[in-house]
């Protein structure tokens, strides 16, 4: 399956830059790297540390992933700039400042060691690496691989989005009434989680159903790849959002914050769709001050 990822991104006519394969190449490698090492842990971390919360887990398995990840990538490309999960201290004013000070990078890569911890540290499957590309601020490359069922989605800008070296795209769903959705629970129990839980009242009796699954980067994929037709959650990270905002976007959705302002890698309060149920989604929270803004 790699192999044919891989050979997706050295067709010709990379769209943003002549160095676009080889970034794709890297991300690609790199993503299967950390997946097959994460995997061989499954069941056997050692260390386990709360950081905001007592819902906000991190192991010795994120931080050896970020590592992982962060040396494979400068290797290839040492003047790059790098913003890993693990790198940044806890809490939401430590991750805006972090952007912040990344912002006036060209080449920013963005990264989610392990998108899913408190699954992985629960031996449920689900989670994933998440590895983003900004150019000038805008995400160019995503790439988000679950290792549990060896599924790779990418996207490069301009180009599309694929899985196993076939073409994605979003849901039909053109009405709530028939989409399957997801959120998360967020990790700060005290400001954003009764948000987030003012919205899910909201959704629910007008979809299909709603998943949480535990892996905003998954989540994401999964709208690329038409299972889901919906994703919101109050209080998520650049890391957690830009790889999949791309995979979206290259699918045929939309993806902006939960007011339906666009898409920056400033969004923490974040929805994204297959497009069709984006409107009436935006309402929905809207009138259950559920947006967060
Ligand atoms: C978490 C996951 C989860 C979401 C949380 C995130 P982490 O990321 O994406 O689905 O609900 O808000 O923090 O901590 O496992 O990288
Ligand atoms: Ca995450
Ligand atoms: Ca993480």
């Amino acid at each position: 399956m790699l192999k044919r990822v891989i050979a997706l991104a050295e067709e010709p006519n990379v769209p943003f830059s002549p160095s676009g394969k080889s970034f794709t190449a890297v991300a690609v490698n790199t993503a299967a790297k950390a997946g097959e090492w994460i995997k061989t842990k499954i069941g056997a971390y050692t260390k386990l540390d709360l950081k905001y919360s007592e819902s906000d887990l991190v192991t010795e398995i994120d931080k050896g992933s970020e590592k992982l990840i962060r040396s494979l990538i400068l290797t290839h490309f040492p003047t790059h700039s790098f913003l890993g999960e693990e790198g940044v201290e806890p809490g939401p004013l430590a991750s805006a400042k972090a952007l912040e000070d990344a912002s006036g990078a060209e080449y920013l890569w963005i990264v989610d060691p392990i998108d899913g911890t408190t699954n992985f540290v629960h031996q449920f499957p689900f989670f994933s690496i998440s590895i983003a590309l900004a150019y000038k601020g805008e995400p160019v490359i995503g790439v988000v691989y679950d290792p549990n069922r060896d599924e790779l989605f990418v996207a490069e800008k301009g180009k599309g989005a694929y899985l196993h070296g076939k073409r994605m795209s979003v849901s039909a769903d053109a009405k709530l009434s028939e989409s399957l959705l997801a959120t998360g629970f967020p990790a700060d129990r005290e400001k954003a989680l009764p948000i987030n839980m003012r919205g899910l009242a909201a959704v629910v009796p007008k979809v299909r159903n709603v998943r949480n699954g535990g892996s905003a980067a998954l989540h994401m994929a999964y709208i690329a790849a038409g299972r889901l037709s919906g994703f919101w959650e109050i209080g998520l990270n650049s890391w957690d959002l830009a790889a999949g905002t791309l995979l979206i976007q290259e699918s045929g959705g939309s993806v902006t914050d939960t007011a339906g302002n666009p898409y920056t890698l400033k969004v923490r309060n974040v929805l994204a769709t297959n497009g069709k149920i984006h409107g009436e989604l935006v309402d929905t929270l809207q009138q259950a001050d559920a947006t967060g803004l």
